[in-house]
């Protein structure tokens, strides 16, 4: 399969959370072009089931790749967990993917950290990916799972840096589940957001990691292996929702720091 460094990199999310991947690799490679999707229309994926969220990966997917891209980075934790290998199988080698789930597993391999806590969304606690994939690498290791789905619509709602947020914070990090941890991963693409509150709640005692950083390191280092990075920016980055609300456009600020404009499209129903 034929590649240039000019194609686009693909980027989407159950929604808006996703905008904080996308907005790290935009600052990080400003000679790429992004084009994001978020799926608004199904927000959120963390409740759905693991069938549903496949099919509307490949939908995804194939909308991205007729948009060219030359990589597609899976920036939810929920879609990644469930459907990263079933990509893989069904595009064949046609697109590069990333996903957000292995970059952090290999971060909190490589510190050495031995009572590992995650907390996520159902779909992703339920897949108990993290578990495995930390298990695989050394069954020693303690991962305990714990779903928080209060969180997701906390955040979108603008609840965080405040007093709602601590309460329900300082909740769900109480829970014995939690007890003893040396690590906790932020399994969820929206977390990143509150890292600061649940950096208080332990007060550094606890080492706090999310995908960020070290998906942009894997991104880079895939490109720059595959030599596909590009050296000038072809085009402006494009940024699709499924289903637009004027209350998804304000909200994106939060992810993303800045205005951006949201575009509708429509892909379903059309197979
Ligand atoms: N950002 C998604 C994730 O990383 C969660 C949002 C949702 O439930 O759709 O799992």
């Amino acid at each position: 399969m034929d590649r240039s460094r000019q194609q686009p990199i693909g980027i989407f999310d159950s929604g808006i959370g996703g905008l904080t991947v996308a907005k790290a690799l935009h600052e990080h490679m400003p000679n790429e072009q992004f084009i994001y999707f978020g799926d608004t229309y199904h927000l959120p994926y963390g409740d759905k089931s693991a069938d549903a969220i496949r099919y509307y990966c490949i939908k995804i997917s194939k909308f991205l790749l007729e948009k060219n891209c030359k990589l597609i980075i899976i920036a939810c934790n929920s879609a990644s967990s469930t459907a990263y290998d079933m990509l893989l199988d069904f595009f064949d080698g046609k697109v590069l993917f990333v996903n957000v789930v292995d970059p952090l597993v290999h971060e909190v391999i490589s510190k050495g950290y031995k009572n590992i806590g995650v907390i996520a969304t159902k779909a992703t606690i339920n897949s108990q990916i993290y578990s495995k994939k930390i298990k695989s690498y050394n069954p020693e290791l303690t991962v305990n799972e714990m779903a928080t789905p209060l969180l997701v619509p906390m955040i979108e709602e603008g609840f965080y840096n405040g007093n709602i947020s601590r309460n329900i914070i300082e909740n769900y990090l109480s829970n014995p589940k939690l007890e003893g941890i040396d690590a906790l991963l932020l399994a969820c693409t929206h977390y990143p957001l509150i890292k600061n509150e649940i950096n208080d709640f332990y007060q550094g005692k606890v080492a706090i990691l999310d995908s960020i950083e070290v998906v942009k390191n894997e991104v880079e280092q895939l490109l720059t292996e595959m030599d596909l990075k590009s050296y000038e920016k072809s085009a402006d980055d494009l940024f699709y929702v499924s289903d637009y609300t004027t209350s998804f456009e304000s909200t994106t600020r939060i992810f993303y720091g800045e205005d951006i404009k949201l575009e509708a499209i429509q892909i379903w129903g059309q197979e």
